[in-house]
Parts: structure tokens; sequence; C-alpha cells
């Protein structure tokens, strides 16, 4: 069942999506080569808690972490960690921001230092195939409209689609109906309505788009260990088009 939200709840939601847009923007001064993911995760911790906010991923499923840090072919859920970040690496920090009880996600990949062309072009694509997938998201579209136009998108760019983890609704839990894969066919899936709230977080690899689970059942990564980056932003549906509640 997809539950719709009030333009109160939306409200509530976005400024959820406020505290994680400025967090993220803090972020991105604190990466630099040497800086570890768990000197992140102890920020995100620290400023989300300044802020009057929680961490929902912490405890969710058993996650034991406010934020996921997954470095270069590290596709999801990668554990933050003592180890630095080196020049040419991306780091993609994802977190979901509980602020009164309302929900808002989103997961940003950055940059470490200089970087290759190649993995310039990858967060290049990956950022593009995201606002290509919010086009999409309106009222009366299909959610099957959002993945043909991410996935038709990158495969343009030489890149591939992640198919084992697609976007959510969110709302009273961080999981909800809808589903929204960042792939598939025009005019299929469910009907997009006004007052939904979900999220679209295209994940894309250099190689190829499949997958392998490391030993600790939670991080996911290329089978061709090439770089995979992600993007994410929680959306509202209104009559007057997708409010994105986590805009930086
Ligand atoms: N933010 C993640 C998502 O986009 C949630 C990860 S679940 C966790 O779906 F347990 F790892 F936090
Ligand atoms: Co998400």
């Amino acid at each position: 069942m997809i539950v719709l939200k009030s333009p109160r709840e939306i409200e509530a939601m976005k400024k959820a999506g406020e505290i994680l847009a400025a967090c993220h923007k803090e972020i991105a001064k604190l990466i630099k080569p040497g800086v570890t993911t768990w000197e992140i995760e102890e920020f995100v911790d620290d400023f989300l808690r300044k802020n009057g906010a929680t961490p929902e991923q912490k405890g969710y499923k058993g996650y034991q972490y406010a934020t996921c840090a997954s470095i270069n072919d590290e596709i999801c859920h990668g554990f933050p960690r003592k180890e630095p970040l080196n020049e040419g690496d991306i780091v993609t920090i994802d977190m979901v921001v509980n602020y009164n009880g309302a929900l808002a996600d989103s997961a940003w990949s950055y940059g470490v230092g200089q970087l290759s062309e190649e993995t310039t072009h990858l967060l290049k694509v990956t950022k593009e195939a995201l606002y290509k997938g919010i086009e999409q998201a309106v009222a009366g579209n299909r959610i099957g409209d959002i993945g043909h136009a991410i996935q038709t998108y990158v495969e343009s760019e030489g890149l591939s689609v992640v198919r084992d983890f697609i976007g959510h609704g969110i709302g009273a839990v961080i999981h909800e109906k809808p589903d929204v894969p960042h792939y598939g066919l025009p005019g299929k899936g469910a009907r997009i309505k006004e007052g939904m709230v979900f999220t679209i977080e295209p994940m894309v690899n250099i190689g190829r788009y499949q997958t392998k689970m490391d030993l600790n059942g939670w991080t996911a990564r290329t089978i061709d260990g090439k770089y995979s980056a992600q993007y994410e932003h929680t959306l509202a549906i209104t009559k007057d088009g997708p409010i994105i509640l986590t805009e930086q």
C-alpha cells in the first residue's frame, strides 16, 4: 500500500530534509585526503543532535551507524571506518534524518582531491541521472518513467545502472512503497500521485551493473572492482510537480 502524505506531513519531512542538506554541505568541506569516514560519521552524529535531529539509520534492521560510507567499488551500505581516504577516491555518504518523527533520506558522492577523468565523468553522469529521474516524478506519470529516463541516459554515457538496490517510499519508516527502480520501461509501474513521498537514488557503475555482497551482510560492491557512485534525494509529489525535500 502506498501511503499518501498531507501537506503538513510533507512540511515536517522538509524540515528533516533541510537539516540533512545542511549536513551534506558541511561534509563537502570536510572531505579531503587523510580524513576517515569514521570522522565523518562522528561529525554527522554530532551535527544532527545539535540540530535537534537523530540519525534514523542507527539501529535500523541492526545497522549500527548514522551514515553509510561507501568507497570506490562499494555501491552502498559501506561501514564508516578509521582508514584514511586517498587522493582520487570517491565516497558516498548516505543518511536518514529524523526530526520530530519526520524522515528524509539523501546520499551524495564526494570526490577526494584530484579525480581521474573517468571518475569525474561517473560523478557528473550519476548526479545528472538523478535529476533526469526527478523530471519524470510528476503526478500522472508512472514509476517506470523515472527508471527509464535514468537508464536511458546512463547507458547512453557508457555506464551502467545497479538493479539490486532501488529508491523507495519513505514516511513513518525508512522503506515504504512504492519501489522506485532506476531502470525499466516507460508507462509501466504504479501511477505517480500527489502526496507520494519517495526517494530517487541511482547507483551508477563504470563497469558491469552486477553487485556482490561483503561477508558483513551489508556492504554491496561491484563485481568487477570498478567504481560506483550515487546521488539520492527525497521528493514530495505535489500538483505543481516534485519538491526536492533534501535540496542542498
Ligand atoms: N539510506 C539508505 C537508503 O537509501 C538506507 C540504508 S539502510 C541502513 O535506502 F540500514 F543501511 F541504514
Ligand atoms: Co534511500
